[in-house]
C-alpha cells in the first residue's frame, strides 16, 4: 500500500505522522514545491525508525513522478489563510494550484483515490473533479468530518460522556454555512432532547453549539496560526476507512448532483467509504428546515465557485 501526501506544511506533515506511526503502509511519499522542506521532514521521520519496533515503511520525498501508482494521494498544498482572511478569500488561488496538482497526478498515478484538504476544501474539490479525469467517486474532501468531531467533542463536555456514544453530525460546507441536522442527533439511540429530559441532564443551547462548531477552528487559528491535529486525524480516519475497506459512513465532501434538489456542487453528506472510494452516497431523513439549510450551503458554495476562473 503506497500513499502520497502533497504539501509538507503543518497539515501535510502531521498527516504523514499519522500515516507512519498509526497506519500500515509499504511506502509514504511527501512532495512539496520546496524540495528541501520535504527532504528535511522525511529525514526527521526516518531518524525515528530505529527507535521503536516500527514497520519498515519506505519514507520518501520527491516530485509528482514519485507518486507513481499510489493507492491514495492526499492534497494539502496551497496558500494559507492569513489573519483577517476567510477560507473563501483564497478560493481562486488554491483552486488554481489544486488543478495544476491533479493534472500532474493524472499523468503519474491516474488510478489513485484523491483526498483533498486544501481550503476552501469544497470549492477546490469541485475544481479537481471538473478539471481532471479522476472519476468523482474517487475524489473526496475531508468535508465536515472535523466539524462533526468538534460537535461530538463539545456535546460530550456538556454531558460528560464519551463522544463516541454521541451520534451527531454536521453537513454541508466545511465553513460557516454548515449545519447540524438536530433531528438525526441521538445519544445511544435516544433523540438528544428526549435523552436530556429523561436522564435529567441540563438542556443544551443549540445556537451555542452551532456557534462552537463554526468558530472553534478559527479560534485555534487565531491563537496558533493554523490548525493541524484535528484535520490530520480526520484525514487518517478517512484513509483507514479506505485501506481497511471498512465501509464506514462518514460525512466527506463529495460531488452532489440531483440530491435534495442540489446539483453540480461539492459539499458534505454521509457516504459509505470503502476501498473503492465513495461506495454510495446515502440519503437520510432531513426535515424541510434542514433541507433548506443544505440548499443554502450549496447556494453559498455556488457563489464562490462562480467567482473562480480556471
Ligand atoms: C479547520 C481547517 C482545516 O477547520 O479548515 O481546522
Amino acid at each position: 500500500m503506497k500513499i502520497s501526501v502533497i504539501g509538507a506544511g503543518m497539515v501535510g506533515t502531521d498527516i504523514v505522522s499519522y500515516l507512519f506511526n498509526v497506519g500500515n503502509f509499504s511506502e509514504i511519499v511527501l512532495v512539496d514545491i520546496n524540495n528541501e522542506k520535504s527532504y528535511a521532514e522525511i529525514m526527521d521521520f526516518r531518524h525515528t525508525q530505529s527507535l521503536f519496533y516500527t514497520k519498515n515503511t519506505k519514507l520518501n520525498y520527491g516530485t509528482y513522478k514519485d507518486c507513481k501508482d499510489s493507492d491514495i494521494v492526499i492534497i494539502t498544498a496551497g496558500i494559507q489563510v492569513k489573519k483577517g482572511d476567510t477560507r473563501e478569500s483564497i478560493a481562486a488561488a488554491n483552486s488554481k494550484i489544486t488543478v495544476e496538482i491533479v493534472k500532474e497526478l493524472e499523468k503519474y498515478t491516474p488510478n489513485s483515490i484523491l483526498i483533498l484538504v486544501t481550503n476552501p476544501v469544497d470549492v477546490v474539490t469541485y475544481f479537481a473533479i471538473k478539471h481532471s479525469k479522476f472519476p468523482a467517486h474517487k475524489v473526496m474532501s475531508s468535508g465536515t468530518l472535523l466539524d462533526t468531531s468538534r460537535l461530538t467533542y463539545y456535546l460530550s463536555t456538556k454531558f460528560d460522556i464519551d463522544p463516541k456514544n454521541i451520534n451527531a453530525y454536521v453537513f454541508g460546507e466545511h465553513g460557516k454555512t454548515c449545519f447540524i441536522p438536530w433531528s438525526l442527533c441521538n445519544i445511544f439511540g435516544v433523540n438528544i432532547d428526549t435523552f436530556t429530559k429523561i436522564n435529567n441532564f441540563p438542556s443544551i443551547n443549540k445556537k451555542e453549539v452551532e456557534k462552537y462548531v463554526v468558530d472553534s477552528g478559527f479560534d485555534i487559528f487565531l491563537k496558533k496560526g493554523n490548525t493541524n491535529h484535528g484535520i490530520a486525524a480526520s484525514i487518517y480516519r478517512i484513509v483507514r476507512a479506505i485501506t481497511v475497506n471498512e465501509k464506514s459512513i462518514l460525512p466527506v465532501g463529495l460531488y452532489v448532483n440531483n440530491i435534495y434538489d442540489i446539483n453540480d456542487i461539492v459539499l458534505a453528506l454521509p457516504a459509505i467509504i470503502s476501498k473503492n472510494g465513495i461506495e454510495k452516497i446515502l440519503k437520510v431523513e432531513l426535515n424541510e428546515a434542514e433541507k433548506e439549510k443544505l440548499r443554502d450551503s450549496a447556494d453559498f458554495l455556488k457563489k464562490i465557485i462562480n467567482t473562480v476562473k480556471i
